[in-house]
């Protein structure tokens, strides 16, 4: 199967996927969307109420923001892949369920899989926490990791700047450091490090 099937594949699973509450709840299911050979993936937390209506993530208020972002460094959401770490809206946009998080994990490992984002952005606690077991986003955001080749970039989720307005300039910040990221994969080491001395992020 190319990337591009294996993507379409991963959608028509999650479409008809029950393996948590949230499928009783849903209206649409939000697989992602994007490149499906993009250098940059965005990973949000979870559908909310506009995302659920039209199936596509960050389609509301805070996909807004993060289209501003976006053009803020010259990009459009068409050059990147963006989704969730939960592919079904939690009633009343409550948080997500550890459950629920275990539950649709092999989709979002699938997705990186297809598509190898060289860039993994992520949106808020729960994208983060994934990839940065036990830290918390209020000291690591902004901070880029680079592990096995990719770049692990932790933001703040674009609707805490929609609650904290405080917040908005700090993600403002932080995002106009992804140019130079980006940037930086040109002049890195092609050669990933001996597999037994690399230290391997936890992913999931
Ligand atoms: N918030 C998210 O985390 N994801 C979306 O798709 C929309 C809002």
């Amino acid at each position: 199967m190319t990337d591009v099937e294996q993507l379409e594949q991963i959608a028509r699973e999650v479409a008809v996927c029950t393996a948590c509450p949230l499928s009783r709840t849903r209206h649409k299911t939000v697989p992602g969307t994007g490149d499906p050979h993009a250098t940059i993936m965005f990973i949000g937390e979870a559908p909310g109420y506009h995302e659920d209506q039209q199936g596509k993530p960050f389609v509301g208020p805070a996909g807004q923001f993060l289209d501003e972002l976006l053009a803020s460094i010259g990009l459009k959401r068409e050059n990147v892949f963006i989704a969730n770490v939960v592919k079904c809206r939690p009633p009343n946009n409550r948080d997500p369920q550890p459950d629920e998080i275990a539950a649709c994990a092999h989709f979002l490992q699938r997705q990186i899989q297809a598509i190898q984002p060289k860039v993994i952005v992520t949106l808020g606690r729960y994208s983060m926490a994934k990839f940065f077991p036990g830290e918390t986003i209020s000291r690591i955001h902004g901070r880029a990791r680079r592990q096995n080749g990719v770049i692990y970039f932790p933001l703040y989720h674009p609707a805490a700047a929609l609650h904290q307005p405080a917040l908005r300039r700090t993600i403002e910040e932080d995002f106009k450091k992804l140019p130079e990221l980006i940037a930086s994969l040109e002049d890195a080491p092609p050669e990933e490090p001996p597999a037994e001395k690399a230290t391997q992020l936890q992913l999931f």
